[in-house]
């Protein structure tokens, strides 16, 4: 059964979407930054960046992807650098109906102003322009785009459902739950 795999720029929701999904759906939970600095040995995606570079980053977060593309049921929440990887992409398309939480960018602005772990973030000027030259990456590869402003993360995980209801994979994963609740 398919995945689902959340993308979108940092800030987007991802993280408390894909836990709420992951609960409603008893889907098991995946958030790849965590899998990375598990892998890196490292604290932290800030001390992965500033001790090894971002480019190591992408090597350990293209490797990730790689071994949870190999398993379903999950929700994979993804990294925002994720669409940098074709080969990452292509995995997750393969496996996984592909949600992108668009979020404006003064929305993101907003939501991560206090956030201390996102070294992309650290310049708001530089982190437009990668914003602006994702924006259209995220688009290409989603199966669904979910404008994600001034919307609760609940509202946005029964939206997912209602539309994918038809869908075997959150059929079947619903009647699970229903089951198991039982
Ligand atoms: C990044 C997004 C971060 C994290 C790293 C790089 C990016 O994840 O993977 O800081 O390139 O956009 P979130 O999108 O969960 O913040």
């Amino acid at each position: 059964m398919k995945n689902i795999a959340l993308i979108g720029f940092m800030g987007a929701g991802k993280t408390t979407v894909a836990a709420l999904l992951s609960k409603e759906l008893n889907l098991s939970l995946v958030e790849t930054d965590i899998a990375i600095i598990r892998l890196s040995g490292l604290t932290s995606v800030n001390d992965i960046f500033d001790k090894k570079g971002e480019e190591y980053f992408r090597e350990l977060e293209k490797k990730v992807i790689a071994e949870v593309t190999k398993n379903n049921n999950q929700v994979i929440s993804c990294g925002g650098g994720v669409i940098s990887s074709a080969e990452s992409m292509q995995a997750l398309k393969n496996n996984a109906i592909v949600i992108f939480l668009h979020a404006s960018f003064d929305e993101i602005k907003d939501r991560l102003k206090n956030s201390t772990n996102r070294p992309l973030f650290r310049h708001e000027e530089k982190a437009m322009l990668v914003y602006a030259e994702r924006l259209p990456i995220y688009e290409r590869y989603a199966d669904e785009i979910i404008d994600t402003d001034n919307k609760k993360p609940e509202e946005i995980v029964q939206y997912i459902i209602n539309k994918y209801k038809n869908n075997e994979t959150i059929r079947n994963q619903k009647h699970l739950a229903n089951i198991r609740q039982c």
